[in-house]
């Protein structure tokens, strides 16, 4: 049985100031008019032999998540409250334990194959345009981790980004379309990016993965026993509240803090994957959300009331007021009723630390 998992914890950082501590991204109609990011994920589910999603948020978030959810017609997700994130490996430990839990309390299936728990573990954050492809690279990962591999979706790349995991694809997986996985390196740096990329043997991680439950608590054993360990007691102790699943807070918060790529993929022998071709964009900065809407003749980017003059080149968004341009290219222009952001391109990465100042300057 496939589980889809919605990973909806993350702050979205990098698209200050639109995307806030309370407001993060994955809740934002950022590409769509009144769809945001996260119903977008859920709507693309629609059609494939599912079982009730699972979103994992900030309970900070539960409304915003509940409210979402709901305005979505004929989609329901179950709600998994975090009371702090420990990152993308816990979160999936969670999914997995849950789902073998919901296995367990299910009559025993007709088919063999749907006798153990398939959790789809989707980002909430992500734009995709082509959904039917996407579904068929879903199925054409179903063999893969029905016999027990860890399955990435991998994106032909297009430049040396450093934000990214690396998959180097190695022999293709007979009767299957997926190939073993020679090497999973998350984030390199720029040189080994560059050289990754122009070897031709590397494929982007989209951050979806697909894997039986099973399998990757079995990894968790061998690579994480603390993050299991946490997370199976986070979940025993969970509550009912509403609509939600509360975790134990003091046992998940014993939980180390790490990524699913940093923790599980580059050390696993048992990942594969499988190409994604579904204009797939991980809407992670705002040059890469600037490309997701079409360019003016001058290549700029305007949303809200703008004026420009020999501007190019430029994503200019107003919210509240009249924002006026003149004599500029290349610049990231985002203003809020209560902040600005003027950046050069060159460093939308770095807005990172621009939001962790504010965050210590209090
Ligand atoms: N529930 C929960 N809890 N979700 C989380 C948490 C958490 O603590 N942390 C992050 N998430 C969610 C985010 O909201 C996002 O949807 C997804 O998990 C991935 O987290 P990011 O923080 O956005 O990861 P990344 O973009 O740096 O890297 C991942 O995605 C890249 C592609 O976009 C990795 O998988 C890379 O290898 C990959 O290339
Ligand atoms: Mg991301």
């Amino acid at each position: 049985m496939l589980f889809p998992v919605i990973m909806a914890g993350g702050h979205g950082t990098r698209l200050w100031p639109l995307s806030r501590q309370q407001h993060p991204k994955q809740f934002l109609p950022l590409l769509t008019p009144h769809v945001s990011l996260l119903q977008s994920t859920l709507a693309r589910l629609a059609g494939l032999d599912i079982q009730t999603p699972l979103l994992i948020c900030h309970e900070e978030h539960r409304f915003l998540a509940a409210e979402q959810v709901r305005q979505l017609p004929d989609i329901q997700a179950q709600i998994m409250l975090e009371p702090e994130g420990r990152n993308t490996a816990p979160a999936l430990a969670l999914a997995a334990l849950y789902a073998e839990q919901q296995i367990a309390c299910t009559p025993v299936p007709h088919k063999a194959e749907d006798a153990d728990a398939i959790i789809l573990a989707l980002p909430a954050d992500h734009a995709i345009t082509d959904t039917s492809a996407f579904q068929a690279a879903i199925r054409a990962a179903l063999p893969l981790a029905n016999a027990g591999k860890l399955v990435t979706f991998g994106i032909k790349p297009t430049h040396g980004e450093t934000g990214y995991g690396y998959i180097q694809c190695g022999e293709a997986i007979t009767d299957t379309t997926g190939f073993e996985v020679s090497q999973f390196v998350e984030k390199p740096a720029q040189d080994t990016a560059n050289h990754y990329v122009a070897s031709g043997e590397y494929y982007w991680n989209s951050g979806i993965f697909m894997f039986n439950a099973k399998s990757y608590l079995q990894e968790l054993v061998h690579c994480q026993p603390q993050i299991l360990a946490a997370c199976e007691a986070a979940l025993a102790q969970s509550e009912r509240d509403l609509d939600f699943i509360r975790l134990h807070k003091e046992a998940f918060l014993a939980s180390p803090n790490i990524s699913i790529d940093y923790g599980v993929m580059e050390h696993t022998p048992h990942a594969a994957m499988v190409e994604l071709n579904a204009g797939w964009n991980d809407v992670g900065s705002w040059s890469a959300l600037a490309q997701q809407l079409t360019p003016d003749a001058q290549g700029n980017t305007l949303r809200g009331d703008v004026l420009t003059q020999q501007v190019s080149q430029s994503l200019i968004m107003a919210e509240h007021r009249l924002v006026a341009a003149l004599g500029v290219q290349d610049v990231v222009i985002i203003e809020t009723k209560d902040a600005v952001l003027v950046a050069h391109k060159d460093h939308e990465q770095d807005i990172k630390q621009l939001v962790a100042q504010l965050a210590a300057d209090g």
